[in-house]
């Protein structure tokens, strides 16, 4: 099969409009990180994702919808915090759990009775989504376990060959996947963190719960449990305090004839002696924003990532941890 990158116009638009209501997928931009959509509706152009992407059958998808879509077709019941928290920050970088009304296909949330809709706010996405007019699935345009993909090229070089076009709508603003939040309990429960945090959860829901995979117990968000974001080269990771300690190590790698970069956010950069930094940026934003793309950069051209966690881990940083670690976790 042969893969195109095409800007998005009415053209494109309705050569994608073709390929799903054909059970078939396409990748397309949002302000997190590209996805790779079929018809939540046809199971057998679900399972195609999986089986594109190589991953795991029961590791649920996120359903992606039009700002103008009403999710009522889709899902039982929603809590009046989840009413608040859609009002204050959708379209947007936040993804919401609820009981299924069990209307898409089984596939889409492999079993589970319940189901994750995303409004993206990316004016790309929203076009892409207004012309198919149907609920989308779509998971991270990657390889599964792959670094998540946030420009058009990224996605090409993972998928090139097994799906028609991808829709290009330059690199991804956010750069990390949505907050994943669970809204079928008493107050909203965070599965992923991401950019929109739990401090901005709590201010409009009262209060948000988080929740962690205890040893031995089913996970409640099945992503959790695997091994993601990894890049192809090898990382590994310092704590903010053992930064000395990641200097050395490059050092030692460096006159070892070991090809390796230090990737950092722009202070840490800034007090580091090592010529070869891949810079995440400054503000927290920016670090989010580049995390990922700095990660393909790297294992392009790093025998060897040594990565420096950042000072501050609350907030947005807590999603950046979150992809961090999982990134350099062997
Ligand atoms: O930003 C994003 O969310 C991107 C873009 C493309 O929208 N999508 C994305 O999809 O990151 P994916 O498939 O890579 O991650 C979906 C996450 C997984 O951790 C999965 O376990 C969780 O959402 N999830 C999906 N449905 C769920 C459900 N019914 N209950 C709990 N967790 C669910
Ligand atoms: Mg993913």
């Amino acid at each position: 099969m042969h893969t195109r990158i095409l800007q998005i116009n009415e053209d494109s638009l309705n050569e994608s409009k073709d390929i799903i209501l054909n059970g078939g997928a396409v990748a397309f931009p949002t302000e997190t990180v590209y996805g790779l959509g079929a018809n939540a509706f046809d199971g057998s152009a679900v399972e195609n994702i999986f089986k594109i992407k190589g991953r795991p059958c029961d590791n649920p998808l996120i359903v992606h919808v039009h700002n103008d879509y009403d999710i009522s077709n889709l899902v039982s019941y929603v809590p009046e915090y989840a009413k608040l928290l859609a009002k204050a920050y959708l379209p947007g970088p936040l993804t919401m759990v609820y009981k299924s009304k069990g209307k898409v296909s089984p596939a889409v949330s492999c079993g589970l009775d319940t189901l994750a809709i995303r409004v993206p706010s990316h004016k790309g996405a929203q076009e892409f989504l207004k012309h198919i007019g149907l609920p989308v699935a779509a998971p991270s345009a990657n390889v599964s376990k792959h670094v998540s993909p946030v420009t058009a090229e990224h996605v090409f070089s993972d998928l090139n060959g097994k799906i028609e076009i991808i829709l290009d709508g330059g690199k991804c603003v956010g750069g990390i996947e949505s907050t994943v939040v669970d809204c079928t309990s008493d107050i909203p429960v965070i599965l992923r963190s991401g950019l929109i945090t739990r401090e901005m959860i709590a201010c409009v829901a009262g209060d948000c719960g988080e929740y962690s995979l205890k040893e031995g117990e089913s996970a409640r968000s099945p992503g959790m449990k695997y091994k993601h974001y990894s890049p192809l080269c090898e990382t590994m990771l310092f704590d903010f305090c053992d930064r000395k300690k990641a200097e050395k190590k490059y050092e030692e790698c460096i006159a070892a004839g070991v090809n390796a970069y230090i990737l950092c956010d722009g202070a840490t950069a800034n007090s580091i002696k090592a010529k070869k930094i891949l810079n995440l940026g400054e503000s927290e934003a920016e670090i989010a924003s580049n995390l990922y793309f700095k990660l393909r950069e790297g294992e392009k051209k790093a025998e060897l990532i040594i990565a420096i966690s950042p000072e501050k881990q609350d907030g947005v940083m807590a999603g950046v941890m979150n992809r961090l670690t999982k990134a350099c976790k062997n």
